[in-house]
């Protein structure tokens, strides 16, 4: 019987309660949907046995469980690898899903990772704090000195983990040097490429996979949390499995946001990217400003090679230095228009305060060592004009000296 036709499921006679119990099929439309729907379905229907083999096995196109892969997944991911230059993508329930994901896949005990310092501080909690507990070791190295590498790795090493811009002082890691040393010494390079889609593509650099919080600029507009993990199409077998077993994946409706939000990615990423610059230039002139952490500005300790890596501009993200904790706190309640909101890659500008919020719990020393102060301030700059940008930070500054 043809498994589309409503009569199947609920035959004319049928009791209200199985009428309404029963989904119908959508009617049949000779000209498709110019749009591609969410897909919500858990769960997909087969003829019979031989069918659902034929689709376990990937004879017969189709889907068998949502938490397996759906097809707002595979279209998210389709367009992510492409923008990655990837064999392969997979799409997650958050950026720290899919950084867990690469790591269980590619860790057990025994093993060691080496990792940035400056990475993103939960995920210095997910390697040093908890990945420990399962026996994997760790040790941190500062990704702009690539003799520190050189010097932790070791024989066990299989992963090496950066960020392409750190946060919140944006520094450009020499990637091509650091896959290198990573591969030398049998280890693969995972770059978190968060703060810099569309702006490189790590693995034509060398590394091995890139991880995204789709929740920051490839979503765009805060309103959903997924991660996404590009890479070679037998290793990403391997994580795609990893995250379906521990249950990491993302939802239909989440993942047809993302490529909604794919779809102005280029556009959003020039005009942030621009008027980051404009605003970083103009904010370092500021006397309130004890310092200007941008990559595109020629005072940047990365600044030539942020010339040689990045392509299109040099991110969205600001940081600035107004010298300790009451300023910061002064100059945040003094903005009129532009939120203190610990995200980033939203379509309009917000603000976090690194100390308290993603760096929070840190280890002092570490957050010494790398200059994350109480009076710094990290900006995700927006589309909004630059001069009516400009003019909230200015009187705010204003008021905070
Ligand atoms: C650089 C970076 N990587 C990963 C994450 C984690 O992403 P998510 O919040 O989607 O789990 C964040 C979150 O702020 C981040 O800034």
């Amino acid at each position: 019987m043809d498994p589309s036709d409503p009569s199947r499921l609920s035959p004319p006679r049928a009791a209200p309660e199985t009428i309404c119990a029963r989904s119908t099929p959508l009617p049949r439309s000779s000209s498709p949907p110019l749009v591609p729907a969410p897909q919500l379905s858990v769960v997909y229907r087969f003829e019979g046995l031989d069918h659902v083999d034929a689709v376990y096995a990937g004879q017969a196109d189709g889907f068998v469980y949502a938490r397996d892969g759906h097809p707002n997944a595979a279209a998210l991911a389709d367009r992510v690898a492409a923008l990655e230059g990837a064999e392969s993508a997979a799409v997650y329930a958050s950026g720290m899903a899919a950084t867990a994901a690469v790591l269980l896949a590619e860790l057990g005990s025994g093993d060691h990772i080496a990792f940035a310092e400056q990475l993103y501080g939960k995920t210095i909690s997910l390697i040093d704090r908890e990945l420990r507990r399962f026996g994997i070791e760790a040790s941190g190295f500062d990704a702009t000195r690539p003799e520190t590498l050189a010097s932790v790795l070791r024989d066990r090493t299989r992963l090496v983990m950066v960020e392409t811009l750190s946060n919140p002082l944006l520094r450009v890691p020499d990637l091509p040097s650091l896959a290198e040393m990573a591969n030398r010494a049998g280890a693969k390079l995972v770059v978190d490429h968060t703060f810099a889609p569309l702006l490189c593509r790590p693995l034509e650099l060398g590394a091995s996979y890139v991880v995204h919080s789709g929740t920051k600029l490839i979503g765009g507009h805060s309103d959903l949390t997924l991660g996404l993990v590009a890479g070679p199409a037998e290793a990403m077998d391997r994580v795609r499995r990893l995250g379906s077993t521990f249950g990491l994946s993302g939802n239909p409706f989440e993942s047809w946001l993302a490529c909604r939000g794919l779809a102005t990615l280029p556009l959003r990423s020039a005009r942030c990217c621009a008027t980051a610059m404009e605003l970083a230039e103009r904010l370092g002139r500021s006397p309130a400003v004890r310092a200007v952490h941008y990559p595109g500005l020629p005072d940047h300790p990365d600044h030539d090679r942020a010339r040689s890596l990045l392509q299109g501009g040099f991110g969205a993200i600001v940081t600035l230095d107004l010298g300790d904790r009451g300023r910061a706190d002064a100059f945040i309640r003094h903005l009129g228009q532009i939120p203190f909101a610990p995200s980033l890659g939203d379509v309009a500008t917000t603000l976090s305060h690194p100390a308290t919020t993603s760096h929070r719990g840190q280890e002092p020393e570490l957050l010494a060592r790398h200059g994350i102060t109480p009076g710094l301030i990290r900006l995700s700059i927006g589309l909004e004009d630059p001069a009516d940008l400009s003019a909230d930070l200015e009187q705010a500054l204003a008021a905070v000296s």
